[in-house]
């Protein structure tokens, strides 16, 4: 069992005056803070190359923290600043190491935090293996001893958290994932996946597994497809740059509804706890079905806006974006997931920038009843192969909930209607969502891997996705659905080649 309450260690961010530190990072430790759920001791570190002190910094972090926490009071945020310390150095040199090495042990002391140290990679994706290798070099990083110590728990511990993007295709991910072993063991290595922190994507395990009603039904003798859909309503704002050279599968794809995907058709593992639901989460990506060059154009509708109706600005010519972009906006694919319990339902799962709402969910559509039952009703009684399919919606934001559709009697006359069972999550358990960070940097300093990705998990799923990374297929997409809709006409295409349609809710509907 991993303990409840994370102990002593000391928090070291690189990039400390980044964007993500100071909107994400910090407001979600302040957060903890106040609900009390920090260890006592503990110290957090930044790493960056401005010069700057200690006040100077929490300064910085104050105005932010601010307007992001949830909570925030004048003497809060004293008592948890207290905790925070800076130290200015290029962590790409080597030679900087001697001065955080020094920084972290003055904090542990401060806060008598011990030697237990948690990295955090907040930096560049292209900094990752030079600070990495750094580390290396430093000597602050002794996991190797761990494992040859009697008892391994009261051995001071190094663990480091990575960003995404994890690579940009799976040459890139595989020599970052090398990096980091030559260096970490697999178990000290979070690679963190804002996803897995959302609370009705670990509902997914949870309704899965904690009932008895649906898993017998969870397969391919019950169920026609599966569907997941991420869909924003902004378009890139100010992230042109970096968005035109990742595009939507890259970003969003190959990274978080790959996971949303394996959790939806992993086996049960053996208990709850990382390992086995990290080697059953695998075990699906390893299924995947990899579409050669010539089946990917038919497996993938790709899209990218043009300028809209009302005269909202193309994804073309945008700030940090390329005028002849041809970087997806828009992304829909099939996969297929070669096992027993899912051979031949097809997974399609589709993100897009710029959409008619902003939806992020998971449908199950259920195949038709055997035999018609009812087909001797009159005309105005839709014979079974009209009717609506039974259809389980797993609403994972804004509206978190899950609905089940299924067929009922109208009262009165022999008539049949769709019906609706309703659960709303913020209606039945109140409270704010919380913010993924906060749980997730909480579980690396318990060191619980649950909802981290393994190195396999990565490589499979840039194993997956990349014939769709192929220029070829982005030929001419430009402007191909207008801002506010739910793609091009060629993502319903994909759907209806197998018969199927996409849910596309309107704006008054939740699940
Ligand atoms: C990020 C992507 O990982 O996830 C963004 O880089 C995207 O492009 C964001 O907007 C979506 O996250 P969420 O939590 O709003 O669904």
């Amino acid at each position: 069992m991993k303990p409840a309450v994370p102990g002593p260690c000391v928090l070291v961010v690189f990039g400390a005056s980044g964007d993500l530190t100071r909107r994400k990072i910090i407001p979600a430790l302040y957060d903890l803070f106040q609900r009390g759920q920090l260890p006592r001791r503990f110290a957090i570190l930044g790493v960056s190359r401005s010069g700057m002190s200690d006040e100077a910094y929490r300064d910085h972090l104050a105005q932010w923290a601010g307007e992001m926490a949830r909570q925030h009071s004048e003497a809060a945020w004293s008592q948890f600043a207290r905790h925070i310390h800076y130290c200015a150095a290029d962590a790409t040199r080597v030679d900087a190491f001697s001065a955080v090495g020094a920084a972290i042990e003055s904090a542990g002391a401060r806060h008598e935090c011990g030697s237990s140290i948690l990295f955090y990679l907040s930096v560049a994706p292209q900094l990752y293996i030079p600070i990495i290798d750094n580390l290396a070099q430093s000597g602050l990083i002794t996991e190797g001893k761990r494992w040859c110590s009697i008892n391994r728990d009261e051995t001071p511990w190094q663990r480091i958290i990575v960003e995404k993007p994890f690579g940009v295709d799976l040459e890139s991910a595989r020599s970052l994932n090398r990096a980091l072993g030559r260096t970490f063991e697999e178990e000290s290595i979070f690679r963190i996946d804002h996803y897995l922190g959302k609370e009705l994507v670990q509902n997914l395990l949870v309704l899965r597994f904690a009932n008895t009603i649906f898993e017998p039904l969870w397969n391919r003798r019950y169920i026609d497809h599966v569907q997941i859909t991420a869909a924003e309503t902004v378009g890139v704002e100010s992230r042109g740059e970096f968005y035109d050279r990742a595009g939507a599968i890259r970003d969003m794809i190959q990274s978080h509804l790959l996971q949303v995907l394996a959790l939806v058709a992993m086996e049960p593992p053996g208990r709850y706890a990382d390992a086995p639901i990290r080697r059953e989460k695998i075990k699906v990506t390893e299924a995947i079905r990899i579409a050669t060059a010539e089946e990917a154009a038919g497996r993938c509708a790709l899209g990218q806006y043009g300028r809209g109706p009302r005269d909202e600005a193309p994804y073309r010519g945008g700030k940090g974006v390329a005028p002849d972009s041809s970087t997806e906006t828009f992304a829909a694919i099939r996969f297929d997931i070669d096992n027993w319990r899912w051979s031949g339902v097809p997974f399609f799962v589709r993100t897009g920038k710029a959409m008619a709402r902003k939806l992020t969910e998971v449908v199950l559509t259920f195949r038709q009843p055997p035999i018609d039952l009812f087909s001797s009703l009159s005309e105005a009684h839709a014979s079974c192969g009209n009717r609506p399919p039974n259809r389980l919606v797993i609403n994972i934001q804004p509206d978190e909930g899950i609905s089940l559709r299924f067929e009922g009697k109208v009262p009165g006359e022999m008539r049949i209607e769709s019906v609706k069972l309703d659960f709303d999550y913020a209606a039945r358990f109140g409270g704010e969502a919380i913010e993924a960070y906060g749980p997730l940097i909480l579980d690396a300093m318990r060191g619980d891997q649950t909802l981290f990705k393994h190195r396999d998990e990565v490589e499979g799923a840039w194993r997956a996705v990349a014939p769709f990374l192929d220029p070829a297929l982005r030929r001419g997409i430009a402007g191909n659905y207008a801002p506010g809709t739910w793609g091009p006409p060629e993502s319903e295409h994909l759907l209806a080649n197998s018969g199927c349609t996409w849910h596309n809710p309107g704006i008054e509907e939740t699940r």
